[in-house]
């Protein structure tokens, strides 16, 4: 009976396959957090996909709660859009539907991280949508997981103004610039009572946690911040609270 399976074991084989970062401990919060936004209007957003690990989590959750859906945005570069910098790190730039983007200019992809990371997961295709897509359907999850190819912009101005989150998972470029561009743009959409978890915070990404220092741990719409491992979950607070 999967209602009395443990979760963090369902989590563990839901994942055991998919090349990607979150470890099970933070898939383990991710999901808890989702179940927990239950009763709160709008859907998940995830920002940085990769190859689907921690969308398949937040998958399983709303698909346990029969509402909702998971929007993961990521501009899934190809094999041959990442390029190696002079220091001898790596960042890449795409183009989707004539507009280009860079990805990891700021802050870089160490040159380890990229070879025992970032090369492993075109192993099986050199496309990354193809590789996310293949997660998604294997696990039956078309009707929940939706894929958006572009940055957080281009997603929220396709989705208009009236687009609602409960839950945004943070974890695409790590660079100071674009974690403040993150937050900005996410902040307008995220629900009173919902909660914005920021991959990597205060361990080793400096631009990450200036950005949160600056935009969020001295916010006043901003309540109950708690670093989880590697990640750090804040609640957006009721107007009524901030009298605001
Ligand atoms: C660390 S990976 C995400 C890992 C994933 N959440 C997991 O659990 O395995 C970061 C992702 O962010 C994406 N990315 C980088 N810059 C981006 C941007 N400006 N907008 C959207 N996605 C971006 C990369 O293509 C990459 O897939």
């Amino acid at each position: 009976m999967d209602e009395v399976k443990p979760v963090w074991e369902k989590i563990e084989a839901l994942t055991a396959q998919i090349h990607g970062w979150t470890p099970i401990d933070q898939l383990f919060a991710l999901f808890t957090i989702t179940m927990a936004s239950a009763g709160l209007e709008g859907d998940v957003l995830e920002v940085g996909s990769w190859s689907g690990r921690s969308a398949v989590v937040f998958g399983e959750a709303v698909k346990l709660l029969g509402h909702s859906v998971v929007h993961c945005v990521d501009l899934f570069p190809e094999k041959s859009d990442w390029r190696e910098n002079p220091d001898g790190t790596y960042s890449f730039a795409v183009e989707i539907h004539g507009q280009k983007y860079q990805g990891y200019q700021e802050q870089t992809v160490w040159r380890d991280t990229f070879q025992n990371q970032v090369v492993k997961v075109y192993e099986t295709s050199e496309s990354l949508w193809e590789i996310f897509h293949r997660t998604i359907e294997a696990r039956g999850m078309q009707g929940v997981v939706l894929a958006h190819r572009g940055d957080l912009e281009s997603f929220l101005a396709a989705r208009g103004t009236g687009f609602r989150c409960r839950v945004a998972f943070l974890d695409g470029d790590h660079g100071y610039q674009a974690v403040r561009q993150d937050i900005q743009s996410v902040e307008k959409h995220l629900v009173p009572g919902g909660w914005l978890c920021f991959d990597d915070a205060f361990t080793s990404y400096p631009g990450v946690d200036q950005a949160i220092r600056e935009m969020i741990l001295e916010n006043p719409g901003y309540d109950l911040c708690r670093q989880m491992t590697r990640k750090l979950f804040v609640a957006r607070r009721k107007p009524d609270v901030t009298g605001g």
